[in-house]
């Protein structure tokens, strides 16, 4: 009985995001987010741990987000807030979830094809996969997402219906784009005008567009705008055959450095502090963990530490492939399992550098840390020694 009351809670949930005929398609696939313990804290908690023992269950292949800890590191962080991290985990795991605890869901994980229909939260998993891939997922919330898990499908309406794939603005930047947080720079002055709009966006003067930059670009759109689907002419699957917008908004170098100031501040160069270097939002890749091994062999060692975020599976493959030992050596270390929102981190209420403009974004915003924005290199440059 309980579990068909539950359900109906659910499909409440679900019907209350329609904004015509109550209409629902079947989904394969679900990505959960809200699950760490430093954002839902004891309510949240409380309300997995009531769900799994309802009875309820995944209908679909259900990942998960990263949470706050890294499993394998239990003093890091408070015991408390370790051990309800597990808990929050362990019901989810019960609910049928994978223990993915990453937000690149799509490279090892859950891997989506083109044109299918998937319920993911996490705004820049949810942008990578129906912009890059060709998926087709609404920006769902915590709930929506966990209600399309538990019923195997979602609303019929934004991204689902023709109309709301349009693109609506057309964006083009002129000029060069010549590392990883220039994409992300890009990415979030684009989310800055372009609001609730889908963006169509034209990039000159660029020959190599590899999934670091478009991770980049893509995790920072999805921090100041709210759009699912941003149309990459030359990327995106079908982006010749949509009609572009006639609202044309030409972007330069400027409007980069005006974001930069925003969230980056300079560490006063008398100061005796040492700050840490974050990287790895969204979660590195086995490819961007081979990168900066690649980088890293040319210095001795990095005087500051290096923080690097990634997926369980990702970490496993790079284990496998003997690349950590030369990262420990350099002062890089690697986490796993959590995001870069890590408890850590907040205890250590350290200066943090870091590469990725939705790290600094949430960092400044939700953790109050001090942030400067520096691409990999130019942190290899400064503190390489
Ligand atoms: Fe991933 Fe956390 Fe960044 S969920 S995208 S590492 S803010």
């Amino acid at each position: 009985m309980k579990t068909s009351l539950n359900e109906k809670v659910f499909k409440k949930i679900l019907s209350s995001l329609q904004t015509g005929k109550k209409e629902y398609i079947r989904i394969s696939s679900a990505h959960l987010s809200g699950i760490s313990y430093l954002n839902i804290g004891d309510a949240g908690l409380e309300f997995l741990e009531d769900l799994s023992k309802s009875g309820l269950r995944f209908r679909v292949k259900t990942t998960i987000n990263p949470g706050c800890v890294d499993f394998d590191s239990p003093t890091e962080c408070e015991t408390e807030v370790f051990e309800k991290q597990k808990k929050i985990v362990n019901s989810l795991k019960t609910m049928g979830a994978i223990e993915s605890l990453t937000c690149t869901p799509y490279l090892l994980d859950n891997i989506v094809k083109k044109g299918q229909r998937i319920a993911w939260a996490e705004s820049s998993a949810v942008l990578y996969a129906n912009s890059i891939i060709g998926a087709h997922t609404n920006k769902e919330g915590s709930l929506t997402a966990l209600a399309s898990a538990i019923l195997g499908y979602t609303a019929r309406s934004g991204i689902h219906l023709r109309k709301g794939r349009r693109p609506e603005i057309f964006f083009e930047y002129q000029g060069e784009l010549n590392d990883e947080l220039d994409y992300g720079l890009l990415g979030y002055a684009i989310g800055l005008k372009a609001e609730a709009k889908t963006p169509y966006l034209r990039l000159t003067n660029t020959h190599d567009l590899h999934l670091t930059y478009l991770k980049q670009l893509l995790a920072s759109f999805g921090t100041s705008g709210s759009a699912p689907l941003v149309w990459i002419e030359g990327v995106t699957p079908g982006f010749s055959k949509v009609r572009k917008p006639g609202r044309k908004i030409v972007l330069d170098r400027h409007e980069l450095e005006k974001v930069r100031k925003m969230l980056s501040e300079e560490l006063p160069s008398n100061s005796s502090e040492k700050p840490v270097f974050v990287t790895g939002c969204p979660h590195y890749s086995l490819e961007e963990i081979e990168n900066l091994s690649r980088i890293l062999n040319n210095v001795k060692k990095l005087s500051v530490e290096a923080w690097v975020f990634t997926s369980r599976s990702v970490y496993s493959e790079a284990l496998r492939k003997r690349l950590l030992r030369g990262l420990y050596e350099r002062n890089v270390k690697l986490f796993k399992d959590s995001c870069v929102m890590y408890c850590g981190l907040k205890r250590r209420n350290a200066y943090v550098i870091t590469n990725s403009v939705k790290a600094a974004y949430y960092l400044r915003n939700s953790f109050r840390l001090r942030t400067a924005l520096k691409s990999f290199a130019e942190f290899v440059n400064t503190y390489g020694v």
